[in-house]
């Protein structure tokens, strides 16, 4: 078993958990799997060892999640800053990556038993042919399991997230799909890698770096930030808990930031269709120019959207198939 870790909780643990439980646990947890290497160097093993002990407890940490119901769990693997170490390190995190995808296509009935989603995101073209072939098989094999699901951050930024958002919007202008007037946060966000999971209530970056390091920085604008000094290979169930009480304590005010930033969002959107009707009907304009307006809106939209996730899918197919005629 590589992916599905199954250890029993010892009695503390249990005691802690369900504690935890009667408050609000966050439903989606980032992670920034930081300090690897020095957690290597401080083993005397290899950059790898360490890299291979980090995908070790990333099984584990899903093992947790599950055990506490965060159903949803998106964790940095490799972002494009990472192409820039030395070629031994970015190979060896290829080959792990491609072995432990390999591994997962042989448990996949196992998988689709625990329901385990593993979808794959990112700028999957700059990632070696094998590794993006299998990280495409694994997305795929997957995608009908919904108990839970890792988003697996690969070759991913989020500055490369949003500019690709904002590539489709263009084209969807330009083909005459979209209305310059469609762009919207909304709709931005709807063509985000990460579009259909919501935003990450607490994101969680270990080896006491304080910093987001371009990983999802549009989705965590309104998520609890919690950093521990543990290098990753390190955290224990413990300080996971840690997390989530510390997140407990600062949901109120996480909710109502968050719920007066969509409150907002709406309030431009209707705004935004008013003043559309008007530029079409003057100052004639009525109530129904506005629901007949705000219904093609909203269908145009939904359109657009659908083709942009049959594209992908079909990107995903191809990629899939890749290599094996
Ligand atoms: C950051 O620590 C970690 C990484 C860049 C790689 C993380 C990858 C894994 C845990 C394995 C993922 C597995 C799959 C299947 C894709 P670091 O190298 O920056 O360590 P340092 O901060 O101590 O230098
Ligand atoms: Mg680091």
């Amino acid at each position: 078993m590589t992916w599905l870790v199954e250890k029993k909780r010892t009695w503390a643990e249990w005691v802690v958990l369900r504690t935890l439980q009667v408050g609000p646990v966050p439903t989606h947890l980032a992670i920034i799997m930081d300090g690897n290497r020095r957690y290597a160097r401080r083993q005397h093993q290899d950059t790898l060892t360490g890299h291979t002990q980090g995908f070790h407890k990333l099984a584990e940490m899903l093992s947790w999640c599950r055990d506490l119901g965060i159903t949803h769990v998106t964790a940095y693997a490799f972002s494009i800053a990472n192409f820039k170490r030395s070629k031994q390190e970015v190979d060896g995190l290829m080959e792990l990556a491609t072995e432990k995808f390999e591994e997962l296509l042989k448990e996949q009935e196992k998988m689709d038993k625990h329901g385990v989603r593993v979808r794959v995101v990112g700028d999957l073209s700059l990632l070696p042919a094998r590794t993006k072939q299998l990280a495409a098989q694994v997305t795929l094999a997957t995608r009908n399991n919904t108990r839970c699901c890792l988003t697996l951050a690969l070759a991913y930024s989020s500055r490369q997230e949003m500019t690709a958002a904002m590539e489709a919007m263009v084209e969807g202008v330009g083909q005459g799909h979209l209305l310059p007037s469609d762009i919207s946060e909304e709709l931005l966000e709807e063509c985000l890698y990460t579009s259909s999971v919501k935003d990450p209530e607490l994101v969680l970056r270990t080896s006491g770096e304080v910093r987001l390091s371009d990983f999802l920085l549009w989705q965590s604008g309104f998520s609890c930030l919690y950093f521990t000094e543990a290098l990753w290979p390190d955290m224990t169930i413990w300080h996971l808990f840690g997390a989530i009480f510390y997140y407990q304590r600062h949901h109120h005010t996480l909710v109502a930031a968050r719920q007066e930033c969509l409150t907002q969002r709406q309030n431009a959107v209707e705004e935004r269709d008013v003043d559309c009707c008007r530029a079409q009907h003057g100052d004639n304009v009525t109530q129904d120019h506005i629901t007949e307006y705000t219904a093609a809106r909203t269908a145009r939209i939904a359109a657009f959207i659908d083709n942009l996730t049959h594209r992908r899918l079909t990107f995903l197919q191809e990629l899939a198939c890749s290599g094996d005629e």
